[in-house]
């Protein structure tokens, strides 16, 4: 009896599911969702910020999780290249291991290829203010009291400009004191010496620059603001001394205004000067700034993305990819 047991289960542990499906948690403006990733972009699985949100999350998460074990991925998965058929542990308690922070859209900044603009409608702010949306920092508390958490918990920031919210440092204390590790994204207009600190502990930040030149910078952003992000990056690899590895510089390619190569060139050779340790080359991807119904990137962002990969490590850096905007190349298809 007990022989039969234990066989029906392991025949059960191989299927198709995914990390994030199981140990993912995004939390959104207005709810909780398992994941942030290009092919979970709807928001039908989001659970609202009510009374007992975090049982209701559970269920969610343990319905699909045993749906993929009949064989059963949410349509909204199929495509993603995140699913893995492999044997997957026991599942008994959800344990989150992987924390997306997403409850803010307020910047500092309107990018043309910005993710948010459908929220934001490109609305620059310049005061620090609280998320209008909900209070994480008390939620967040909450849940480590629970223990909700694994012991090991990975954090990407992907909300708005977190130098603008007011709770940011709070819960990047929080995080720090529980030695999660954290992905701060930022686009370094403002210096913030808390995020130094951050990468001395480990966590990894990346500043979106895009480009070489004020003039190509302005026509991105919307501000005038490059030498500032220049001085900034200066800085915090300054204070962050050796951790200054930590840092990633990020750039976009955006049809019309930064596809070319000397921009390209020019952003190396700053990044050069400046000390730079990690690049970070990506395409526009973000669900509602990209319209995924189009067959795919260009051949001329192809064809840059590759020069950028191949310059970054002729020049020494070390390189930074998305796996999944590799899979968009290769595929040359968004989903
Ligand atoms: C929405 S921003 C917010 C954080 C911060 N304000 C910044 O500029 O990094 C988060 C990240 O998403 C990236 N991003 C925004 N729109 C994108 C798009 N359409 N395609 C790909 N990445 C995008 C930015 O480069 C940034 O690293």
């Amino acid at each position: 009896m007990y022989n039969l047991i234990v066989l029906e289960r392991d025949k059960n542990l191989k299927y198709k599911c995914c990390s994030n499906i199981r140990n993912g948690l995004n939390f959104t403006r207005t709810g909780l969702r398992f994941c942030n990733k290009l092919s979970a972009s709807g928001q039908d699985n989001i659970v609202p910020y009510c009374n007992d949100f975090y049982s209701k999350f559970k269920e969610i998460k343990h319905s699909i999780i045993e749906n993929c074990r009949k064989g059963m991925v949410p349509d909204y998965c199929k495509n993603c290249i995140y699913l893995e058929e492999k044997d997957w542990d026991e599942f008994d308690e959800v344990k989150i291991n992987f924390i997306e922070v997403f409850h803010w859209n307020q910047c500092n900044c309107a990018c043309v290829y910005c993710g948010n603009r459908g929220e934001t409608h490109l609305k620059i702010t310049t005061k620090k203010c609280k998320s209008e949306f909900v209070d994480l920092y008390k939620i967040l508390k909450l849940f480590i009291k629970q223990n909700y958490f694994a012991d090991k918990v990975k954090v990407s920031f992907v909300g708005g400009e977190p130098t603008l919210l007011k709770e940011f440092n709070d819960i990047l204390k929080l995080f720090m004191k529980h030695n999660y590790n954290m992905h701060i994204l930022t686009n370094g207009i403002l210096y913030e010496k808390l995020f130094a600190k951050a990468l001395t502990k480990g966590n990894n930040m990346t500043i979106s620059l895009d480009c070489g030149s004020s003039e190509t910078f302005k026509k991105l952003k919307n501000v005038d603001k490059f030498n500032d992000v220049v001085k900034n990056i200066k800085r915090y690899i300054k204070d962050s001394g050796e951790y200054s590895r930590n840092l990633l510089i990020k750039y976009i390619l955006i049809e019309g205004i930064n596809d070319n190569k000397e921009e390209i060139i020019k952003w190396l050779d700053l990044c050069k000067e400046l000390g730079v340790s990690i690049l970070h080359p990506t395409i526009e991807f973000c669900h509602s700034a990209v319209d995924l119904s189009k067959t795919g990137p260009s051949d001329h962002i192809i064809e840059l993305y590759e020069f950028m990969k191949e310059k970054i490590k002729e020049y020494g850096f070390i390189l930074n990819t998305y796996d999944f905007v590799e899979v968009i190349i290769k595929n040359r298809r968004y989903r």
